[in-house]
């Protein structure tokens, strides 16, 4: 916990709220224990060696896999009015120095299926879905993931019908989803494919 808050202080500021709707950078002792409580909980089920993120935004949602597995981390994000590639190269210079060897920044578009493709980045075991959360980038993002062969989709903003559409159309299954966190309208839900 205090390597985190430590860490968060290093991390730069957010525009918008990032992992579980509110700021890690703002939440009280009690939040933040919720947050890794939960993310510790998607670890044990998903038990992890590599996670790929859409949607680094300042690393908040990054930090706290990296916290609790013991998993590489590829995140990626676009250089746009969210985030800048400033902001971006801190987050990837700040998560390397506190996690060696464990972390990679990406700074494109998600939606660029044929750049991630060529990375060849190997089986992925968890996405964690938290980009646009327009139906069809969400889509799109599901789609990756499946290209990337993952086995779990972490998908942000559940409670969302864009998002509960797009899992569905792409044959996800729910595995589990945390509602109603820290009282705001926020959940997580964790899928997998139906096979
Ligand atoms: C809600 S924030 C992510 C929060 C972060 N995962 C966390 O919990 O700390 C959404 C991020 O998705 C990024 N984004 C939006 N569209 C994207 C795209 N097409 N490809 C990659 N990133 C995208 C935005 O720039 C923004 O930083």
């Amino acid at each position: 916990m205090n390597n985190v808050k430590e860490i968060i202080q290093l991390l730069p500021e957010p525009k918008v709220g990032t992992f579980l709707e509110e700021n890690l950078r703002i939440m009280g002792d009690e939040k933040i224990k919720n947050v890794l409580d939960t993310v510790q909980e998607i670890i044990d089920i998903t038990n992890p060696s590599k996670i790929f993120e859409i949607g680094t935004h300042v690393g908040h949602s990054a930090l706290t896999f990296l916290e609790k597995s013991s998993a590489k981390i590829i995140s990626t994000d676009i250089d746009d009015w969210w985030v800048s590639k400033d902001k971006l190269n801190r987050v990837e210079e700040v998560l390397q120095k506190f996690y060696p060897n464990r972390y990679t920044q990406i700074i494109q578009d998600s939606q660029n299926h044929d750049y991630f493709l060529n990375l060849n980045l190997g089986d992925i075991d968890l996405i964690h879905v938290d980009g646009l959360h327009e139906y069809g980038h969400c889509r799109n993002d599901i789609l990756l993931g499946k290209k990337l062969n993952c086995k779990y989709f972490l998908v942000d903003d559940f409670q969302h019908v864009n998002m509960k559409q797009a899992a569905k159309d792409e044959n996800l299954i729910l595995i589990k989803e945390w509602e109603r966190l820290h009282s705001v309208e926020v959940s997580l839900g964790l899928l997998k494919l139906n096979e």
